[in-house]
């Protein structure tokens, strides 16, 4: 039994990553990672995104780490470790607020795949004739408020439980066990589309560039993309780094949880390209590809039934171990900054975290018309986590990594645990310092002005004057 106030910690760097690599791949890998794709015209997204995580992501993923394991404390305790300024523990408290925000749509989505794992079961699938019909499904059951409420309902219980069980009981283990189910289930659905006849034009789709597509929006939209999918910039990574010891690897285990997550987006992005494309379907959707033409694809394809089942089972799974850290560091703040003991935290900021997700079920229903900027609750909260809270929040981290507790600091604190790589390869990491400080804060900077629309602005005010 751990000591009352002594902090968790995981039982294993393996441990480390697939809790990490859970936070990191959900929903944003398989929902939305392959609608941005099919928006942005395929293949020439992909190779930007790739070089955004290559050279952002993994970069930034580092540094979070780096803060959590150095304070071994929640992101607002971190930040008040590192320095004395009043500014910087605002900076993780805007991290804590963001998880809820991420959390109060999140949830709303997941709830649908867990709603959906038994309208496949039921066979319910077998009705969807046209894309209409499927629609409608989909359009009714959202319009239904007990649907909604309940299944988000059901969603946070799930995920509650795990960080209920603690750091290393429930969200390690749970992770060790639902992410090789995840990765197996996948490569199954991935198989099947791949043998299906016509398949190989997704594949075209996924790996032909076509550059002709590519804008300076397609640009911002892959930065933006790699930040929510690497759960970056609101402290999801700094809270899982709390739990490392200084004996760990951060570098190797930052690039084995960015390799992951990349990898189960392209194994998404195959598995449902190609049944789309096999079956004719219409790969720029958007949003409903998965709940209104995948469906469709199962109808069209032999053991369509089971796929359809393992499939939402598959992207509940993903979702739930992404949702446990969103809970989680909110937790963490809790126990760490107000001595709040582990079960009551949860059990208050997760019953929270349902009441909050209520207007986002209610977005497709009852509060339908009531919009705040031209958006309804559910959009407000997507817009505003996934393109200002944490580009804002990973912008910050950099700087504050980079300047304020500085990267010679921060350059010995990671050769804890990762001495051999210092030894050997002195340049990677020296690469690493230079990404941090440089090129990740200007080119995050950039991505805010074009959410804000203020970049659209400058560069229609500049060709003017030119
Ligand atoms: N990375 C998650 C996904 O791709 O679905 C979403 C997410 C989880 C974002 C946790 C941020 C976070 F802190």
């Amino acid at each position: 039994m751990p000591q009352l106030n002594e902090r968790e910690q995981w039982g294993s760097k393996l441990g480390f990553v697939l809790a990490a690599a859970g936070s990191a791949i959900g929903l944003g890998n398989i929902w939305k990672f392959p609608y941005v794709v099919g928006q942005n015209g395929g293949a020439a997204f992909i190779i930007i995104y790739l070089l955004c995580v290559a050279m952002i992501g993994l970069p930034v993923v580092i540094a979070e780490i780096l803060v959590g394991r150095t304070t071994q404390r929640n992101p607002v305790g971190a930040f008040k470790a590192l320095s004395k300024s009043k500014f910087w523990p605002l900076v993780g408290g805007m991290g804590v607020l963001a998880g809820f925000v991420i959390l109060s749509f999140y949830a709303v989505v997941a709830g649908w795949s867990v709603g959906y794992i038994y309208e496949a079961a039921a066979g319910r699938f077998a009705e969807f004739k046209t894309p209409e019909i499927a629609g409608n499904h989909f359009n009714n059951l959202t319009a239904n408020v007990y649907w909604g409420i309940g299944m988000l309902a059901l969603f946070m219980i799930m995920s509650m439980t795990f960080v209920y069980a603690g750091v290393k009981k429930g969200i390690e283990n749970g992770s060790k066990i639902m992410m090789p189910i995840l990765f197996l289930l996948l490569i199954i659905v991935m198989i099947r589309g791949l043998t299906l006849e016509g398949g190989d034009k997704g594949l075209e789709f996924l790996f032909n560039p076509d550059w002709s597509k590519v804008t300076g929006t397609t640009i911002l939209e892959a930065l933006g993309q790699s930040f929510f999918t690497l759960s970056l910039g609101m402290g999801a990574m700094l809270t899982y780094g709390s739990y490392m010891t200084r004996k760990d690897n951060i570098p190797s285990a930052a690039v084995e949880i960015v390799f992951l997550d990349t990898l189960i987006a392209l194994i998404a992005g195959v598995a449902i390209f190609t049944a789309v494309f096999a079956t004719g379907q219409n790969a720029a959707e958007g949003p409903g590809l998965i709940f209104q033409t995948l469906p469709i694809v199962f109808t069209k394809m032999p053991g369509g039934y089971i796929i359809a089942i393992l499939f939402f089972i598959l992207l509940t799974i993903a979702a739930i171990t992404s949702a446990i850290s969103l809970l989680e560091v909110v937790t963490a703040y809790f126990i760490d900054e107000k001595k709040w003991k582990r079960h009551n935290a949860v059990l208050v900021f997760g019953g929270l975290a349902f009441i909050i997700g209520i207007p986002s079920a209610l977005s497709f229903n009852l509060m339908k018309d009531f919009t705040l900027f031209g958006l309804n609750f559910f959009d407000l909260a997507n817009y505003l986590s996934a393109n200002i809270m944490l580009p804002l929040g990973g912008l910050l981290l950099a700087i504050f990594v980079g300047y304020i507790w500085g990267i010679d600091k921060a350059f010995s604190e990671l050769k804890n645990g990762a001495e051999k790589l210092f030894e050997k390869s002195k340049l990677r990491v020296k690469i690493w310092a230079i990404l941090v400080k440089y090129l990740a804060p200007v080119l995050i900077f950039l991505v805010l002005l074009q959410s804000l629309g203020i970049l659209q602005k400058l560069l229609d005010f500049f060709s003017e004057i030119i």
